[in-house]
């Protein structure tokens, strides 16, 4: 008869041996599958005498038992292991220092329009963008700015139809929200305008803002306050603003808006050339005629136009000398700009 104890002993050192996965499977088809070892001591029984078979099932079953208990405790102690391996391996050290994901920031562009834009909304302006391709009616002629006009030399213009151009301003946007809207009117047209145009502080491509207001009684005097808060908010608190006349087709009177200079507070120096004033923008009130074309009543209502070049006010605040490093996109450039 088949001695339970040599089987039992050879199991057993031979699972000692196993060290992997892939030895532990051969072992488990070896003794424990269908065919293997222990599975087929169950067929001994027919050699064994009848009154013996009782206790020969027994012993067999207490071997497989046994054996399927070794296998399981095996598998169990060689998952802990691996499992163990992988904790070791996984290791984070946290004192080591992070490494760091570059995070971007808002190009200077960007964050002057919203800057120039939050101040406005503060008086109660809205935001209105109009299109930048443009027909002539709406960038030239209801702007006051008529056919065959000196005026319009102004604006260098890239044409594309004989009709229709890339706009060579945000002022168009005042006739669309004429159009669309009547007074009270108090808007802000943020937008890319188009010349062709190009050198240190010009570029074929720049960004305008553009205000207009209508309502009853506006004059002068109002555009100067909303103007006066605007440069206190962007330049400094001491900044002020000075008018000088000026001519656009689509304003009269016409000003040009000289703020105070805030880097020697009007003593004179090479920011502002000698001079005390830096000029900043554009405006005025707008001409009857404008309002007229846009079918609103120009002896009930008044309204002030201005425009500002957005690049313009970003190169004075920061010190640029030349536009072209607004759209170059040199990553060490507008880091600098970082909040
Ligand atoms: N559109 C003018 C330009 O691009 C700027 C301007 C001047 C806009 C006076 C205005 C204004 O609204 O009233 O040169």
């Amino acid at each position: 008869m088949v001695n339970m104890d040599t089987i039992k002993s050879e199991y057993q050192a031979e699972l000692a041996l196993v060290t992997d996965a892939k030895q532990l499977g051969e072992f488990w088809t070896k003794y424990l599958s269908k065919s293997g070892q222990i599975q087929k001591l169950m067929g001994g029984i027919k050699s064994v005498p009848k009154e013996e078979k009782k206790a020969y099932g027994q012993a067999v079953n207490d071997v497989k038992n046994w054996a399927q208990a070794r296998y399981e405790e095996k598998k169990a102690e060689m998952d802990r292991q691996a499992m163990m391996a992988r904790y070791e391996q996984e290791t984070i050290d946290v004192t080591l220092p992070a490494s760091s994901v570059a995070a971007g920031n808002l190009h200077p562009l960007t964050s002057m329009k919203y800057e120039m834009i939050n101040v406005f909304a503060g008086m109660g302006f809205e935001i209105f963008e109009g299109p930048e391709i443009e027909d002539d009616d709406h960038n030239f002629t209801r702007l006051n700015v008529l056919k065959d006009h000196p005026s319009r030399d102004m604006q260098d213009t890239f044409w594309l139809t004989e009709d229709l151009l890339l706009r060579t301003h945000t002022s168009p946007g005042q006739i669309r929200v004429m159009d669309a809207k009547k007074p009270p009117i108090k808007v802000l047209v943020p937008g890319k305008v188009f010349r062709s145009d190009s050198d240190a502080t010009h570029s074929p491509m720049f960004t305008q803002m553009e205000g207009l207001v209508v309502d009853d009684h506006i004059t002068l005097g109002d555009l100067q306050g909303m103007l006066d808060q605007f440069v206190k908010a962007i330049f400094s608190d001491e900044a002020k603003t000075r008018l000088r006349p000026s001519y656009f087709p689509f304003t009269e009177p016409s000003v040009e808006v000289d703020v105070s200079c805030f880097k020697c507070g009007g003593k004179g120096c090479s920011l502002c050339k000698g001079t005390g004033w830096i000029e900043v923008l554009g405006g005025g009130i707008v001409n009857n005629k404008v309002l007229e074309n846009c079918g609103i009543d120009s002896f009930r209502y008044s309204g002030l136009a201005f425009g500002i070049g957005i690049e313009r006010i970003a190169m004075l605040k920061y010190g640029i000398n030349h536009m072209g490093k607004l759209f170059e996109n040199d990553i060490e450039f507008l880091k600098q700009f970082k909040a």
